[in-house]
């Protein structure tokens, strides 16, 4: 296993064990990571610390981290060559929090797009943790000195303040934090819910959202409801202006077959959105079986999976320690003596 003090450079991403794992992730996200593993110092985890920004259940999301865990591995990340951790397992992120909270400014964290809608849709519980939850996230990245974030575009926004963050620090208090960019894909950056097109898909839509555990036969279901378009042209043709939903489906398509949008409009020429639907949900179909499957063996090995979120806790603290002693130091805290 590779650390930060070797030449390969940091690759660290998260996911809230919020919900299950859906499309949107899969595609925007952790199909991304399996193939950093050689070229990059891998970190991912699960962000059950920014899960509780939003009221959980306890059970569910202690279930859903573990299981979240099985999906990532179940996707190709292996664990000998990517540290994979629960984050709370890793006090440093908290502690980090807290201090780049103190130079994260109130005005910039009103700008999140993320809070706006999480906090339009949580109304009963618009805690101080959903505000300054882009300060965690900083922490995150920066107790690893990470170069890349990959992301879906969505996270766009908090790796840029993420930037801001440690360049402010390091201007105050010389070169401390490796400023990291963030690192998105060219094709399933942004999934679409099916029942929306013009909303992102998210667990909060269940209709919309496709989940990466969800039988075959809801997938298909899910699919053939897909919503296209209300124009009568019934033609797969890539227009996300005027067809956002078949776009979003060629999108989805060329994500899990490789295939380029020409050639998916020339494979569907002349047969219309009642072809075109079910070929997608079959594809999507095969891509997740085998995921599911693995996922579901390995979940039923509880003392396996304890074993690896173990040893990447380990791994990720011995790095993340460092980072924060010199941060603490930084900052004037008195050394601990102990
Ligand atoms: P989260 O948990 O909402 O989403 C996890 C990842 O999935 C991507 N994603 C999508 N990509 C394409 N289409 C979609 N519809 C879609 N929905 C979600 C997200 O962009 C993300 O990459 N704040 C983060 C979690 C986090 C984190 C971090 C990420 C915490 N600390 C440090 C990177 C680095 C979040 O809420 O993602």
């Amino acid at each position: 296993m590779e650390n930060s003090t070797t030449a390969k450079k940091v690759m660290l991403s998260g996911i809230q064990p919020s919900g299950e794992l859906h499309l949107g992730n899969y595609l925007g996200a952790v199909k991304n990571w399996a193939e950093l593993a050689e070229e990059f110092d891998c970190y991912y985890f699960m962000a059950d610390l920014h899960s509780i920004t939003v009221r959980q259940n306890p059970a569910d999301l202690r279930r859903r981290s573990v299981s979240q865990l099985a999906q990532y591995i179940a996707c190709g990340l292996d664990p000998e060559k990517n540290t994979l951790f629960i984050q709370s397992h890793v006090h440093e992120h908290a502690e980090l929090g807290w201090i780049l909270n103190c130079y994260t400014m109130f005005g910039e964290l009103s700008r999140m797009t993320q809070f706006k809608d999480k906090s339009s849709k949580n109304a009963e519980n618009i805690n101080g943790g959903l505000f300054t939850y882009p300060a965690l996230m900083a922490a995150d990245i920066l107790l690893y000195q990470a170069d890349y974030v990959p992301v879906g575009e969505d996270q766009k926004q908090h790796c840029e303040l993420t930037r801001d963050v440690a360049i402010r620090f390091n201007n105050l208090y010389g070169d401390t934090f490796k400023v990291p960019e963030p690192y998105i894909p060219k094709v399933g950056a942004r999934i679409m819910s099916l029942g929306t097109p013009t909303s992102k898909m998210s667990k909060s839509d269940p209709q919309g959202c496709v989940f990466i555990m969800d039988k075959p036969e809801d997938i298909a279901r899910k699919f053939k409801r897909a919503v296209t378009d209300s124009d009568t042209e019934n033609c797969v043709r890539y227009d996300p202006e005027n067809k956002p939903g078949v776009a979003n489906l060629m999108n989805i398509y060329s994500s899990v077959t490789g295939k380029r949008f020409e050639e998916i409009e020339r494979e569907f020429a002349g047969q219309g959105y009642g072809a075109f639907k079910p070929a997608v949900g079959e594809a999507v179909i095969e891509t997740l079986r085998p995921i599911r499957e693995e996922s579901e063996r390995m979940l039923a090995d509880k003392a396996y999976l304890q074993q690896i979120y173990t040893d990447g806790a380990k791994r990720a603290t011995a790095v993340a320690r460092r980072t924060l002693r010199k941060v603490y130091k930084r900052v004037g805290f008195v050394e601990k003596p102990f």
